[in-house]
């Protein structure tokens, strides 16, 4: 897809961070903005900067629904139709939460709610906008689905489970869906980012009240040191432009964070992980054991080089910043969970 004017785009979490960023750039090119988000106030104050951007407000719709309910999503479907004269031509599923602590803490709320939103809301907008878009696009103007995954897609953590499970599920989608919609003329993205400057680090605080029974340690402190994490991420905007381009090219992934060749060394590095996972147990740790003493040689070789003690140098150990509290912690009532998996006080 390469013509957006006058076009309609729906912008899911497009009220912060990527999913803002993205309402912003294809507003620039002349679309018509839908944004649908849970937060009203977020909502309100994304019209200001999207009319702060140069976007007519009478091109901008704004939405607040909770994605994950069938009902509200489809009225809101049906009010873009209302509205614009027709389903968008482009749908970017970018709504997401996440939450992080040892799986084996995990409650049915923390699946619920990560994956309700980062996988369910997917599934529900694509079944809800496909139809009606191949009805009103196929084989007359350029249409085309995208969704915000994650680098988690590609990678399996014990700390990260509902979330990399929810992502790696929402890629799997999108490649059947990019299969798909060939014959319509059409086609699918899956966004593959690794950090975002935004406002994720406080999803917590929004987490719906039938949904907060979680087994992981939250708190003011968690959320600080992921602030402080995704204030290095890349910018929304940028990340837009990045999406754009792999949507105008017909990519099916968009790995944003890396050179070309960064790209492929990563992309080799997670295929070796899953070939890891089928060797035996003896033979994952002979291969960790040989890594662990490249690396113990590598840090000797640098402390030789700089002067220093053979230590890891300072960016690859956890930084931990004042009023922050590590995250990925088991709530310290499990008393069965590993205690190293909780917080050490
Ligand atoms: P963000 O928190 O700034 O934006 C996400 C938006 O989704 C929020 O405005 C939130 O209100 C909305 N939302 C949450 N639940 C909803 C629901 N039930 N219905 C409607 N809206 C809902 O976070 P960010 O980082 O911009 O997240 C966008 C996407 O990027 C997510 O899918 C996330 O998983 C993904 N991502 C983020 C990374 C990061 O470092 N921040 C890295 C990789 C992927």
């Amino acid at each position: 897809m390469r013509d957006f004017k006058g076009k309609i785009v729906f912008v899911t979490g497009g009220a912060s961070g990527a999913g803002l960023g993205q309402a912003k750039v294809f507003g620039r090119e002349g679309m018509k903005v839908c944004i649908a988000d849970i937060r009203q106030d977020a909502l309100d104050n994304a019209v200001k900067e999207l009319i702060a951007f140069g976007i007519p407000e009478k091109d901008i719709l704004a939405q607040k629904v909770d994605l994950t309910n069938r009902a509200e999503y489809t009225a809101a479907a049906d009010k873009v139709e209302e509205v614009f004269g027709g389903p968008p031509h482009l749908l970017i599923q970018t709504a997401g939460v996440n939450s992080f602590g040892p799986i084996e803490a995990s409650t049915f709320d923390d699946f619920d709610w990560v994956m309700g939103v980062c996988l369910n809301h997917v599934v529900n907008g694509l079944l809800i906008f496909v139809p009606r878009m191949i009805k009103a696009y196929a084989h007359k103007t350029e249409f085309w689905v995208a969704t915000t995954s994650s680098m988690g897609a590609f990678m399996a953590g014990s700390g990260t489970g509902p979330y990399s499970a929810a992502k790696a599920a929402v890629n799997n989608l999108m490649y059947s869906y990019a299969e798909a919609l060939k014959p319509y003329g059409s086609g699918a993205t899956v966004l593959c980012p690794g950090n975002i400057n935004s406002n994720i680090g406080n999803a917590e605080k929004f987490r719906p009240a039938n949904l907060k029974n979680t087994g992981y340690h939250i708190s003011e402190g968690t959320m600080a040191s992921l602030r402080a994490i995704h204030a290095t991420g890349i910018d929304p905007v940028e990340l837009a432009e990045i999406l754009k381009e792999g949507i105008e090219n017909e990519r099916i992934i968009v790995l944003p964070d890396h050179t070309p060749e960064k790209r492929a060394a990563q992309l080799r590095g997670l295929n070796e992980t899953i070939e890891n996972y089928t060797l035996t147990g003896a033979e994952r740790a002979a291969i960790a054991a040989k890594r662990a003493e490249e690396r113990r040689k590598m840090f000797e070789e640098m402390a030789k080089k700089n002067g220093g003690n053979g230590a890891p140098p300072p960016m690859m150990r956890r930084q931990s910043a004042e009023g922050t509290e590590p995250f990925g912690k088991a709530r310290d009532d499990l008393d069965w969970i590993d205690p190293s998996k909780k917080l050490q006080k």
